[in-house]
């Protein structure tokens, strides 16, 4: 049983969440709450590189199968190298994305088997499961948009696989997202992903902070 505290935040692509992730970690760290800030595919050596085959838009011949198998690798060598001694020694991690997005991709959006991800996903997890999920959700339509603006104007690696995808394969994953949130209002904090940057901010901080035990009492 971890001490730490395990937040998430999730949602299509270009949703902003990316963005309100680093905006909180630098808001906790302003009051002296130190935070591990980490991401999936990714967050480690071995992950990165998994992370470069899952999302360079020229390896459009991977199987779903293969995809699925792929972000459960980099998942299970997250969870053991970062995330699990992260929260073993009391921090709090925010991550973004983690397994919900496993479920919406990989199940709602290609259509494998809901079953077989979960599986996946308890063995790469590990035990351990986010304490908060936030859901910036967002009309993918716009969300789209801003991702291939952002692909634009990068000069580091084309990781567009995904954002090539079609409007109803980010359709089925947002309704996935949402259903997920339905199935689990606890853990899930849903915010309107329109709304501007400061205002999806102020939302997520005054929500945390009545939910994270540590950072309440930082400002009590
Ligand atoms: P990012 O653009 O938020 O960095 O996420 C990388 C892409 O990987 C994004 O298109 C969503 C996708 N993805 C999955 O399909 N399944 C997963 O389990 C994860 C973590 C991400």
């Amino acid at each position: 049983m971890h001490v730490g505290y395990f937040i998430t935040f999730e949602g299509v692509e270009g949703c902003g969440k990316t963005t309100q992730i680093k905006l909180l970690s630098e808001f906790l760290s302003a009051h002296g709450i130190d935070t591990v800030l980490t991401r999936e595919p990714g967050g480690c050596p071995i992950a990165d590189k998994i992370r470069s085959i899952l999302l360079d838009a020229e390896n459009r011949a991977l199987s779903p199968l293969a995809e699925l198998m792929l972000y459960a690798a980099a998942r299970a060598q997250h969870v053991s190298e970062v995330i699990i001694p992260a929260l073993n020694t009391g921090d709090i991690v925010l991550c973004d994305r983690f397994s919900d997005a496993t479920v919406a991709y990989q199940s709602f959006g290609r259509g494998i088997d809901r079953g077989v991800i979960d599986t996946l996903n308890l063995q790469a997890c590990q035990g351990i499961s986010p304490d908060l999920t936030v859901l910036v959700d967002c009309d993918p339509r716009i969300g789209l948009e801003r991702a291939r603006r952002r692909i634009e104007a990068s000069s580091g690696p084309r990781e567009e696989r995904f954002e090539l995808e079609s409007l109803p394969f980010h359709q089925k994953v947002r309704a996935g997202y949402l259903q997920l949130a339905a199935d689990e209002p606890n853990r899930f904090l849903v915010i309107n992903g329109a709304a501007t940057i400061e205002e999806i901010f102020s939302t997520i901080s005054t929500q945390l902070l009545a939910r994270i035990p540590e950072a309440a009492s930082a400002f009590c």
